[in-house]
């Protein structure tokens, strides 16, 4: 078994790197087939910056990217609370608008970041996460692209932390005891 330890934690490895960017490279054909215009990708940091990198990578036609950085989460446990530290420069009115997620959880996030970004009145604000957590998520709103959906458990690597340690880990680990379900 492959094992680390962050901080007060043990994670056991859960998708090895091959796997995670065969789903970037997907997701990039598919909104390069969705989008009709110069697309503007609005990464969420910080947990979006490794995905972000690669799926920019990957696609393949003209391209604006900006970023934005809210927090939510507290050790494993989501807070409810979303805190805006950083808000986009990109002007995108009338502009097709992809948010650049690493994972939908409860979609507070996702919630408080659709809510700020209509008001600027773009074409249309679509969600493209890498990862989804189909068994927590408690909203509506579509989630237009996913790369992979996983089950209810915490999980650290590419670019996802537990308190900010681990987002350097090529590979995605999950938490090894049952302390995100308690
Ligand atoms: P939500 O608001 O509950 O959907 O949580 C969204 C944010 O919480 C994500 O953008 C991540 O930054 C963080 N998050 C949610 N689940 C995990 C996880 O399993 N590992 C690390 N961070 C997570
Ligand atoms: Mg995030």
């Amino acid at each position: 078994m492959d094992v680390i330890r962050l901080d007060d934690k043990e994670f056991v490895k859960f998708i090895p790197h091959g796997k995670i960017l065969s789903a970037v490279e997907k997701l990039a054909r598919q909104v390069e087939k969705d989008t009709s215009d110069v697309p503007v990708f609005v990464v969420v940091l910080k947990g979006g910056m490794i995905f972000a990198s690669d799926f920019a990578k990957a696609y393949k036609k003209p391209a604006i990217f900006d970023f934005i950085r809210v927090k939510s989460y507290r050790d494993t446990r989501s807070t409810g609370e979303v805190k805006v530290l950083l808000d986009i420069s990109e002007d995108i009115r009338g502009k097709e608008v992809y948010v650049l997620e690493d994972i939908v959880d409860t979609g507070n996030t996702l919630g408080k970041i659709i809510e700020m970004l209509e008001k600027h009145q773009p074409a249309f604000v679509k969600i493209v996460t890498l990862f989804f957590k189909p068994e927590a998520y408690k909203k509506d709103h579509p989630v237009h692209f996913t790369g992979m959906e996983i089950p209810n458990k915490f999980i650290v690597g590419y670019g996802l932390d537990y308190n900010e340690l681990g987002r350097n880990l090529q590979d995605i680990y999950q938490l090894k005891t049952d302390e995100s379900e308690a």
